[in-house]
This record gives C-alpha cells, sequence and structure tokens, in this order.
C-alpha cells in the first residue's frame, strides 16, 4: 500500500509571521491526520525554510524547497546545494516544476541535473511534468510525458523512482481554477507508471503519483479516488489552512 502524500507549494509567497500562523493551525490538525497512512510537506520559499522546519519538528509536517541547484557546492553566487537545504531540515525538493521549466527556461537536461544532485545529498525529488494547454489541444500530452519520464529514467535510472516522486501538473491547470477531471489525470498517472514499470517494477508499484493543478477541497476526493493517484501538489490552496486541511482530509 502507498502512503498517500499532500505537499503544499507555497511558491514565492509568505512572511514570517504568516508562515508561523499557517504552520501553527495545520499543527494543531496534524497528528490525527498522518497517524492514517497520509504524509504531510509543506515547501517555503527557501528564506523560510529554517524557521517553517523548527514550526513543524515534531508535529509531523515534513519540508521540503522549491528548487535546488544542480552543482553539489563552490563558486555560484546566488545558489542554494542539496547539502545546505540537508542541513536545514529538508526531506523533499521539487524539480522541475512547469514554473522553473517555462519561466526560468530548465529543459529536461537541467531536471536531470537537479534530480541527480538531489539524490546526491540525500533529498527525494518530487518530478514535476505535465504538458501545456497547446500541447493538450494537439494531442501531444503523452508524447510530452513519455519524453520527460524517460528522459530522467536515462539520466538517473528508473531506481530513482523508489525514494522519489513524480507530480503531474498539466501547465495549463496551474494556478488558472481549471481542474483536469479525474479520467484525465487516471489516464497520464497510469501512463506514468507503466513507462516506470517498463524499466523497473518495484519502483512503478513503490512511487507516489501526485496530481496538481487547481486543487481544491471541493474536487481533491474525486481525484484522490483514482486508482493511480497517490495525493496532490497543492499551490494555491496550501496557504490557508481551512483548505489545506480540507485536501488533507480527502486524502
Ligand atoms: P495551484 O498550483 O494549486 O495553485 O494550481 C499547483 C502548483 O503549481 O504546484
Amino acid at each position: 500500500m502507498r502512503r498517500s502524500f499532500v505537499a503544499g507549494n507555497w511558491k514565492m509567497k509568505g512572511t514570517r509571521s504568516e508562515a508561523s500562523d499557517l504552520i501553527g493551525s495545520l499543527a494543531r490538525a496534524m497528528p490525527s491526520l498522518t497517524d492514517k497512512d497520509l504524509d504531510v510537506a509543506v515547501f517555503p520559499p527557501y528564506i523560510l525554510i529554517p524557521q517553517v522546519f523548527e514550526l513543524c519538528q515534531t508535529r509531523n509536517i515534513d519540508v521540503g524547497s522549491q528548487d535546488i541547484d544542480a552543482h553539489m557546492g563552490g563558486a555560484y553566487t546566488g545558489a542554494i546545494s542539496g547539502n545546505m537545504l540537508v542541513d536545514h531540515g529538508c526531506k523533499f525538493v521539487l524539480v522541475g516544476h512547469s514554473e522553473r521549466r517555462h519561466l526560468y527556461g530548465e529543459d529536461d537536461m537541467t531536471v536531470g541535473h537537479k534530480v541527480d544532485a538531489a539524490c546526491r545529498s540525500g533529498l527525494k525529488p518530487v518530478i514535476c511534468v505535465g504538458e501545456t494547454l497547446r500541447q493538450r489541444e494537439a494531442s501531444k500530452t503523452t508524447n510530452v510525458i513519455e519524453q520527460q519520464i524517460n528522459s530522467i529514467i536515462e539520466s538517473a535510472g528508473a531506481g530513482v523512482f523508489l525514494e522519489g516522486l513524480v507530480a503531474y501538473e498539466p501547465v495549463w491547470a496551474i494556478g488558472t481554477g481549471k481542474t483536469a477531471t479525474p479520467g484525465q489525470v487516471q489516464e497520464i498517472h497510469a501512463l506514468i507508471r507503466d513507462l516506470i514499470r517498463k524499466n523497473d517494477k518495484e519502483a512503478a508499484g513503490q512511487v507516489r503519483i501526485l496530481y496538481g493543478g487547481s486543487v481544491k477541497p471541493d474536487n481533491a476526493s474525486n481525484l484522490f479516488k483514482e486508482e493511480d493517484v497517490d495525493g496532490g501538489l497543492i499551490g494555491g490552496a496550501s496557504l490557508n489552512s481551512d483548505d489545506f486541511l480540507a485536501i488533507c482530509r480527502a486524502a
């Protein structure tokens, strides 16, 4: 049985006091939720990670980073390495989020290097994949997902999915209020699991595949009911404790 996973991606949002209010509200509800086959993690901006880690300790909430540098250390002004993230309590790291791919020009090769850096530092990567609206309308969704997953398998090996997770996030559903239907989501999650199965049966059975893209309390349970959906990567709704907790309960 795969444990469900709900992750909150705060993006470039939150002050110190907002972070402490939000974690305070989540923590009060958490033990009863995370005792039941559910893992919960939050992904604050880099600068809030030390504070959020202190607040989350002993509260069954894990902390992850939204990004990582592909290098392990050295003269890379402005960059943060995996070892630094581990030193500050991170267990997970998002890699290849569509905002990194599309706004910062990260291609599959960069994503592969970042997955490698995450694994070498002992972080579990949450590898994000997804098609744009134009690609979906041109019936290229399957090709895009195959390309993104196969490039990880080629660079890091399918064994990376024994510990690592996948987040399927159609770009057209992120922050738009448009959610993919449960049927569309299940189809792509099954495809991702099949692609991994072709290379590593054990990893395919174990990998947790999250859905992300406008997940809200009112659509979460229908999405999470699908066989290959193991939880969600939540953006906007993760900043509201009532909404985030409702989504955790749905998982
Ligand atoms: P959203 O973002 O829930 O606001 O659509 C999801 C994400 O970007 O991970």
